[in-house]
């Protein structure tokens, strides 16, 4: 369907060049236009109200519009020094504050924090980070990083290299090399037939360990990891698995990179997805609902022994050569600063918490649905994975779309969610209400029977 003339969507269609999104449909049909937000909706410009059951790309843990004191915040700063840069020793004020609050928050001992304005920016930092330090320890054969299938790390060069999703490297040249991938912890997917949790757990470590093993411990640094796997179709690992995963990096001398850009901040019932899932990190990274989306800000924080080789090394070296101009910008940093107090004060935590069971028994209610094959979550995160045969798992076509179709009929029912295949991914703002929830699955129930009818109708069941 084409846009209405000189609406914003044809001028989207005419202007605008999307991120994930195909180009050509965009300019056939014009670009999805919101135009405001309160609470957890947001309206398009024909005014229609959407429940954002995505929290705008996982971010939005406050919704949209209700935050006046982020607004104050930002203001403030602007009206005091709205820029200073953090190159040759110089930092505004506010960013000495984010900094030691970051710390002082972190779930393990961590020394440093280090900013940027997107978590592939972070990802690509700690990369840079981990070759500069390992270089200087003398040892420049271990460089290789561990990554696992359906990770996503961002889209920057060591970021998107990172991210086991083949459509991010097609055509991109990518992934750099040095990049090592290990399995998806997926047990619904990946798990052997009557293989428990627990044992599909130790062969993921088993097979990371051959795999190091094969390479050789000397030639690789760190791994990877999400405590939650999000946009590769929020995949919650088995249990054990981090425990046992880092049994083996320990044991070879390979560092762990925990990437919180989705689970930081309160979204999986803990302050960090680390908590939640038993992740002790060398290094993290951070992003999203760090300024609850409200301006672009990232962090990286190392702990004490990265920061040493890192210190020595840019003492060697005379500077350590990375800066980002915007690095730490006050701005963002003040918002940021408020958005943690924010969390802290409406104690964001015990509020995921309390929801987690309404969420998780509304996404539960769908595992007797003949078109769901598993559904999965924890805090206020979750997905619903759509299969054509629930007894032998077997996905759809991926020509039929089936998941991005609901995507679209969701609209109709006033509804945002993600595909990701046929994963539906729920992340709503932390600040829904149990009702609220109940709703935006009622809505879904209603977009998945419009899919149901439409699969039937055109003989695809
Ligand atoms: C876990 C994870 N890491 C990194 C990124 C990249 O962040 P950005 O899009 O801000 O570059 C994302 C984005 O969704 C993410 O989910």
């Amino acid at each position: 369907m084409s846009p209405r003339p000189n609406s914003l969507a044809a001028r989207d269609a005419a202007f605008h060049l999307h991120g994930y999104t195909n180009a050509q449909k965009n300019e056939q049909e014009g670009g999805f236009v919101i135009t405001r937000g309160k609470g957890i909706y947001v309206y398009d410009e024909n005014g229609k109200e959407y429940l954002d059951g995505m929290a705008a790309l996982w971010c939005s843990g406050l919704g949209f519009g209700e935050e006046p004191r982020l607004t104050q915040a930002a203001v403030k700063q602007m009206q005091e020094l709205p820029f200073y840069h953090t190159f040759t020793q110089k930092v505004a004020s506010v960013t000495v504050e984010l900094a030691e609050k970051l710390v002082n928050l972190a779930p393990v001992p961590m020394s440093k924090a280090y900013f940027c304005n997107s978590g592939s920016e972070a990802n690509d930092t700690v990369v840079k980070m981990i070759w500069y330090i390992n270089n200087g320890l003398g040892r420049p054969q271990k460089k290789k990083i561990i990554s696992r299938t359906k990770a996503y790390h961002g889209v920057t060069v060591a970021a998107a290299s990172l991210t086991g999703l083949p459509g991010l490297h097609i055509d991109f040249d990518l992934p750099i090399a040095g990049i090592l991938r290990t399995d998806c912890p997926h047990h619904y997917r990946f798990g052997n037939p009557g293989e428990s949790e627990e044992d599909f757990a130790t062969r993921c470590a088993e097979s990371l360990e051959k795999l190091i093993l094969r390479e050789g411990p000397d030639t690789i640094a760190a791994m990877f990891a999400e405590p939650v796997m999000g946009a590769g179709g929020v995949i919650i690992p088995p249990k054990t698995y981090f425990a046992k995963i880092q049994a083996v990096l320990k044991k070879y001398d390979i560092l762990l990179v925990a990437d919180e850009v989705i689970c930081g901040f309160g979204r999986t019932g803990n302050f960090w997805g680390s908590q939640t899932m038993g992740v002790t990190p060398d290094i993290m990274t951070m992003a999203k609902q760090l300024s609850a989306g409200v301006l672009p800000i990232a962090a990286v924080l190392v702990n004490q022994r990265v920061y040493e080789a890192l210190r020595d090394n840019s003492a060697k070296n005379t500077v350590f050569g990375h800066g980002i101009t915007y690095s730490g910008h006050p701005v963002c940093a003040a918002v940021a600063l408020e958005t943690l107090k924010i969390y802290e004060e409406r104690k964001i935590v015990d509020r995921v918490r309390a929801l987690e069971p309404v969420f998780l028994r509304e996404l539960q209610r769908f595992r007797e649905h003949p078109l769901v094959g598993e559904c999965r979550g924890v805090g206020l995160v979750g997905a619903i994975e759509l299969v054509k045969d629930k007894a032998t798992r077997q996905s759809f076509d991926a020509s039929l779309a089936v998941g991005p179709n609901l995507v679209r009929i969701a609209h109709n029912h006033g509804l945002i969610i993600r595909a990701v295949g046929d994963s539906l991914a729920f992340c709503p703002p932390m600040v829904i209400s149990e009702a609220e929830v109940v709703d935006m699955f009622v809505r879904f129930e209603k977009s998945l029977a419009d899919v149901a009818e439409w699969l039937k109708r055109d003989g695809h069941l």
